[in-house]
Parts: C-alpha cells; structure tokens; sequence
C-alpha cells in the first residue's frame, strides 16, 4: 500500500476530528475553529454535520470565511456561554501536548479561543510531533510601536528575533519570530515572553496545552490523551 501523503495525513486526522466532535457534542452546541490548512481540512468535514451546531467560534478572518462560505454561522466569542470543544492544528506538539502555534500567524486569537474552550482537540501529521520544542520558529505577536525593545528582550532569552516581513495579524499587529531556540521548560518560557510590555502573545501554548491529540500517522490516526503514557514519535 502506499504511504499517505501529507495531505492525505491532514484528511484523515480532520475526518477523525468531525467525528471526534459528533460523539461528543450535544445539539446546538457551539464548536471553536483554529486556522491553518490541517484546520482547513476540518472545517470542510464539519460542514457534513453542520446541521448539528448551532455554529463555530472562528480563530481567523481567514476560518470564519471559510465557515461562513459552508453556510457555518460564526459567533463572536463574547456571545458564547460555552465552548465546550476547539478543534486547532499545530506547528510542533510534544509529548505533553504543549505546542507552538502561530505559523499562519493567528496565535493570538487561538489562544483566547483555547483559554475558553473545554476540551483543546490537536489535528496534527506526524511530522508535527518532536522530542523538545523549538526548531520551529516561536511567533510572537508585538504591538508595533514595541518592536524594537521587543527584539531586544526577545534576544536576552537567547533566541534570534526576525521580522514578518510583510505580515499583520488580524489585531493589526506584527509578528516577531523567534529562531534558534530549543525550549527545555516551555511553562517559563512563555510566563517570562509574556511579561515582555508590548507583547501581545507568544505561540508558545504551554500553561494551555491541548487535552487531546489526534496525529495521523502512516499506519492511521492515534489518539493521544494528555493524561495517558507519553507520546512516542511514530517511525
Ligand atoms: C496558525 C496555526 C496553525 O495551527 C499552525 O500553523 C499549523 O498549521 P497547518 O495545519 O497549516 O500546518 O497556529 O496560526
């Protein structure tokens, strides 16, 4: 048989996820979407059971288009009572199901989904899952006036800051990316880039990890719980 591609990975862990959310939810709940092509992927199974939700809570301009073009009302978050699931890709996962976040740049908006939500479902490929986190540039959302001071604190932490170029998030605001680091205690990583004035947010989802993993992988999608046995990296 051959091997899925990442797309393939992508489709099967969204449809793993649509149904993930059916067994879970009541009627008329309301469902937290985050942003990015493996959440894309989700939102297009989604919409098979869409008659289920009241509707979604959108991470994105670029996710409550895509809802709103599958005929998905989107909520703003301020009318919700409750959230009770919110399906959302990573850029890199460990095996505490900590993350960084923020390659498409919506990690702001994410985060608050994510504060809100009851249950954080990650759709990953496997290629997403890694021993330490860091290889993966660490975003980090500045008010612009800050930029400057921002990169030079951002360096005390021992990583090389880079500008977005061309990029503003969707709270009109740039994207500082964080290279070179390698993060051996996320939790206090992201307490002291938080405490930086003029930061927005960092990607790094730590103190707010995902409760739940779903990582497709050659062989299928594992289900992987936050309280259970550590995640392997799958050959
Ligand atoms: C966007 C994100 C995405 O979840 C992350 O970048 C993963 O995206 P993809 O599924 O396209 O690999 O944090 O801000």
């Amino acid at each position: 048989m051959n091997a899925m591609t990442q797309d393939q990975q992508k489709q099967a862990v969204a449809r793993a996820a649509r149904d993930f959310v059916a067994a879970k939810i009541a009627a008329g709940a309301v469902v937290g979407v985050g942003t990015g092509s493996t959440a894309n992927f989700f939102i297009d199974e989604l919409a098979t059971i869409k008659e289920r939700l009241a509707g979604c809570v959108a991470s994105s301009e670029a996710t409550r288009m895509r809802l709103e073009g599958h005929g998905i009302r989107v909520f703003d978050l301020n009318d919700v009572a409750e959230l009770p699931i919110y399906v959302d890709g990573a850029d890199e996962i460990d095996a505490g199901l900590m993350m960084i976040k923020g390659g498409g740049g919506a990690l702001t908006r994410e985060k608050i989904v994510a504060a809100v939500a009851g249950t954080f479902v990650c759709v990953c490929d496997q290629s997403k899952l890694v021993d330490t986190l860091g290889r993966f540039p660490l975003p980090v959302e500045v008010i612009p006036m800050a930029r400057a001071y921002v990169s030079r604190e951002l360096s005390r932490l021992g990583g090389q800051p880079r500008l977005r170029e061309g990029f503003v998030t969707d709270n009109g605001n740039i994207i500082l990316d964080l290279h070179g680091l390698s993060i051996a205690d996320p939790v206090t990583l992201e307490t002291r880039i938080n405490q930086i004035v003029g930061v927005v947010t960092s990607g790094l989802f730590a103190r707010r990890g995902a409760d739940l993993l779903l990582l497709a992988t050659s062989r299928g999608v594992e289900t992987i719980n936050r309280r259970s046995e550590a995640a392997t990296i799958p050959s």
